[in-house]
């Protein structure tokens, strides 16, 4: 496996590829990998002759008060999960060498970026378009694989995709959890034994809010979200946002809505999780 640590590098490597007719699925992460990341790159492995995973803690995307130097790093061990997972090139790139001091164009996503952690995390999509759109000009993928774990994410970069004609099949990988139910980040990491327990209610109230949705349709929404807020405090889990919203633009939820996107982000402790859920309210 090969591990490229500058942009030349891997774009001179995805050219070669490219003009000797081969096909490359590119899995983005910002590594500390787990079973989520590498049911990513198991899809991208069925998918195309090359797999590259790039392992790139995003500084862009980080406020100025979140984790970017705290957040989880282990190269070493992410390299060989990588290898065991039949990718051909890791890119880990160092923040110097992604981004010239001097740099002044970004990406940016102006309608399905601005609710839900768009509007708790300011400038956040901003940088993940900006930063997915130098890797597929580096990584020059036929494919490209993301989770629905960031279901809003994997939306905005959809759009970004389609509006910018960018030449890359986006593939949406299922949310990965543990036995607990517990959505797996490399945030999770963070977690204490106890706040991990607490946290278990996350998946609960998502998977009780959707026999309910299903049954109440959208009328049902505040009652539901109410009900999602009072559990997840009672567990201690202090909300960011808990909302349900039209699947498709992101907006609140109308009588045409087909699929609600449930999504929440909530505090144990210092952590800050995500987990959704996709409710088919019309068939
Ligand atoms: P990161 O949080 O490392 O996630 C990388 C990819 O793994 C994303 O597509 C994410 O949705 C997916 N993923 C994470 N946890 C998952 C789970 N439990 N089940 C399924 N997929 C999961 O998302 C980012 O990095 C960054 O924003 C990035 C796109 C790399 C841009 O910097």
């Amino acid at each position: 496996m090969k591990i490229f640590r500058t942009p030349a590098e891997l774009q001179a490597y995805a050219l070669a590829n490219k003009r000797s007719g081969k096909t490359t699925a590119l899995v983005p992460t910002m590594g500390y990998l787990h079973a989520g990341h590498l049911s990513l790159i198991d899809i991208a492995r069925q998918k195309a002759d090359i797999v590259i995973v790039s392992i790139f803690v995003n500084p862009i995307q980080f406020g100025p008060t979140e984790d970017l130097d705290k957040y989880p790093r282990d190269f070493e061990r992410d390299s060989k999960l990588c290898e065991e997972h039949g990718a051909d090139a890791v890119f880990a790139p160092e923040p110097g060498v992604m981004y010239a001091p001097d740099a002044s164009t970004f990406v940016e996503e102006t309608r399905l970026s601005r609710p839900l952690c768009g509007a708790r995390r300011p400038g956040h999509f901003r940088g993940v378009t900006t930063v997915v759109a130098k890797l597929f000009n580096l990584a020059l993928p036929d494919y490209a694989v993301f989770g629905m774990k960031d279901a809003q994410q994997l939306l905005v970069i959809k759009r970004m995709v389609r509006d910018l004609n960018f030449p890359v099949e986006i593939i949406a990988a299922p949310l990965i959890r543990e036995h607990s139910g517990l959505a797996l980040s490399s945030r999770n990491a963070y977690l204490s034994e106890d706040e991990k327990e607490r946290a278990v209610v996350l998946s609960r109230v998502l998977d009780a809010a959707r026999p309910a949705l299903i049954e109440g349709g959208i009328e049902a929404i505040p009652a539901v979200l109410e009900a999602m807020r009072h559990e997840i405090e009672k567990a201690g889990g202090r909300i960011d946002y808990v909302e349900a919203l039209d699947a498709s633009t992101l907006e609140p939820p109308t009588e045409k809505s087909a699929d609600l996107l449930v999504a929440l982000a909530v505090y144990f402790g210092k952590t800050r999780l995500i987990d959704n859920t996709l409710v088919w309210v019309k068939r």
